[in-house]
C-alpha cells in the first residue's frame, strides 16, 4: 500500500520544481532568432541576471550546466601553468578546481572539510603567506562556493573578499552561486567578487541547461590576456553587437522564454521576499531536524547553526540507519523525492532542498512525510519535528 497517488514533490537540490507559469512559457513555437522580439529578450536577460547578481559588470548566458559556467569562467582569466587558491568546504568549489587542474592550472586546495564553513582568517593568512613569498602574489584567483550543495554550508563571501584585501592580495574572487542565486542575497560589487557564475537550475526555477557567469571590469582587463580563452566561451566574442554572437550560436529560446518567466515571478515577490521565504522555510526544516535529532540515530551535517544554509539541510544518519531506506520510503510509499548523501557523504546523508519555487505546503508536507519514514522504519527520532517547523512558521508568518 503507499499514500503517493497525485503529483510528485522533488525535494532534490536541484533541479528544482518549476512553476507551472515556467513551464506555460516555454509551451510555444520558435521564433525567428534574428528579429525584434527576441533581441530584446536576450538584452532583457543579460540585464536581469546581472540584477540578481547585484552587479554594474557584465553578465553572459551559455547554453550549459554549472559545469560548463564554471568552464566558462576558468577559460576567460586563466592561463596554463597559473596557481589558484580553492577553498574547501564541501565538494563544489574542490570540483571547479579539478576543472581548472585538468586544464593546465596549478591548484591548491586551503583545507577545510565537510563540516564547516572557510574560515576567512585562514584565507587571509594563505595570501598574506603568498605574497611574501616572492615578492609579488602567485595565486591568480580564489574559488569558493557561496552554499555548498554536498555539506549544506554557508560561506561568508563578504568576509572573504575582505580577507583577500586585507592580505593585499590582487587575486580574483570567483564565486560560485550555483546554490545560492535567487536563494540568499549576493551582493557581487559591494563584496568584491570579480567573476561569479550560476545555473538556471535551482534557486531560478528554469530547467537545466542555462549557465550565467558576471565579469566586473577587473575581471575582464585580466581576460584580455588569458591563455585558456576558447571560441565557445570567449566574453570578447560574446559582447559583439551580433545577437548570434551572444550564444556563440543559435539561442536556447524556450529556455529563454522560462527564465524570463521566473525572473519576472521572482522581482514580483520582490528579491528580500524571497530571500526572507526561504530563511523561514529552511528555518523550518532546522526545527523539525533538531527535534528529530533528539533520538541520536540522526543529525545536521553542519555542525555551527549559524553556518547552516537557507537553500538545503544535508542531514546525517548514523551506521545503524540507512538513508537510501529512508528516501525510498518517502518516494515509493509518499511521493517525496529526496536527495541523497554525495561525495563523502554517499550513503550516509539525505538532503532536503528548500530552494527555489517552495513554499509552506510543499516544505510541511516534504517534513511530514520523513517524519511517517522515520516512524516507518522504525530509526529512533525526536518525536513533533514536523509540530517543531509548524510552530515556527505560525510564529513568524504574522497573521
Ligand atoms: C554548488 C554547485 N556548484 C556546481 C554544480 C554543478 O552544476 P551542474 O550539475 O549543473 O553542472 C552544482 C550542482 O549541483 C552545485 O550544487
Amino acid at each position: 500500500m503507499s499514500v503517493r497517488a497525485g503529483r510528485e514533490f522533488l525535494a532534490i537540490p536541484g533541479p528544482t520544481t518549476m512553476p507551472d507559469e515556467v513551464l506555460r512559457a516555454m509551451h510555444r513555437p520558435a521564433v525567428d532568432i534574428y528579429s525584434g522580439p527576441l533581441l530584446a529578450l536576450t538584452d532583457s536577460l543579460l540585464r536581469d541576471v546581472a540584477r540578481v547578481f547585484n552587479t554594474k559588470g557584465r553578465s553572459y548566458i551559455y547554453i550549459a550546466n554549472g559545469h560548463g559556467a564554471w568552464e566558462a569562467t576558468l577559460t576567460n582569466v586563466l592561463s596554463k601553468g597559473d596557481k589558484i587558491l580553492v577553498l574547501e568546504s564541501g565538494r563544489f568549489a574542490i570540483g571547479w578546481g579539478e576543472n581548472a587542474r585538468r586544464m593546465g592550472v596549478e591548484v591548491e586546495v586551503l583545507k577545510g572539510d565537510m563540516r564547516r564553513a572557510v574560515r576567512p582568517e585562514e584565507v587571509e593568512a594563505r595570501l598574506k603567506a603568498d605574497k611574501a613569498g616572492n615578492g609579488s602574489s602567485t595565486f591568480k584567483a580564489v574559488l569558493v562556493a557561496q552554499i555548498d550543495t554536498a555539506s549544506g554550508v554557508v560561506n561568508d563571501i563578504a568576509a572573504i573578499g575582505q580577507a583577500i584585501r586585507a592580505a593585499g592580495h590582487d587575486a580574483l574572487l570567483m564565486v560560485d552561486a550555483v546554490a545560492s542565486l535567487g536563494c540568499m542575497p549576493f551582493d557581487m560589487d559591494a563584496w568584491g567578487v570579480d567573476v561569479a557564475m550560476s545555473g538556471s537550475q535551482k534557486g531560478l526555477m528554469t530547467p537545466p541547461g542555462l549557465g550565467f557567469v558576471a565579469a566586473n571590469d577587473r575581471a575582464r582587463e585580466v581576460h584580455k590576456k588569458a591563455g585558456l580563452r576558447t571560441p565557445y566561451w570567449d566574453w570578447t566574442d560574446r559582447e559583439g553587437d551580433l545577437h548570434y554572437q551572444k550564444y556563440a550560436g543559435t539561442p536556447p529560446e524556450h529556455l529563454l522564454f522560462g527564465l524570463r518567466q521566473a525572473l519576472d515571478m521572482l522581482f514580483e515577490e520582490g528579491l528580500e521576499n524571497v530571500f526572507r521565504r526561504h530563511q523561514l522555510l529552511a528555518e523550518a526544516v532546522r526545527r523539525a531536524v533538531g527535534v528529530w535529532s533528539e533520538g541520536q540515530a540522526i543529525g545536521f551535517n553542519i555542525i555551527e547553526p549559524e553556518e547552516r544554509c537557507d537553500s538545503v539541510t544535508t542531514v546525517l544518519m548514523d551506521s545503524g540507519h540507512n538513508p537510501e531506506a529512508l528516501r525510498a520510503y518517502c518516494h515509493q510509499k509518499c511521493g517525496v523525492v529526496l536527495g541523497h548523501g554525495i561525495g563523502d557523504l554517499s550513503g550516509k546523508a539525505f538532503r532536503v532542498a528548500h530552494m527555489g519555487h517552495v513554499n509552506a505546503p510543499t516544505v510541511l508536507g516534504t517534513l511530514s512525510v520523513i517524519e511517517v519514514g522515520l516512524g516507518a522504519l522504525g530509526v529512533p527520532h525526536g518525536k513533533g519535528g514536523a509540530q517543531a517547523a509548524i510552530d515556527w512558521l505560525a510564529e513568524q508568518v504574522a497573521a
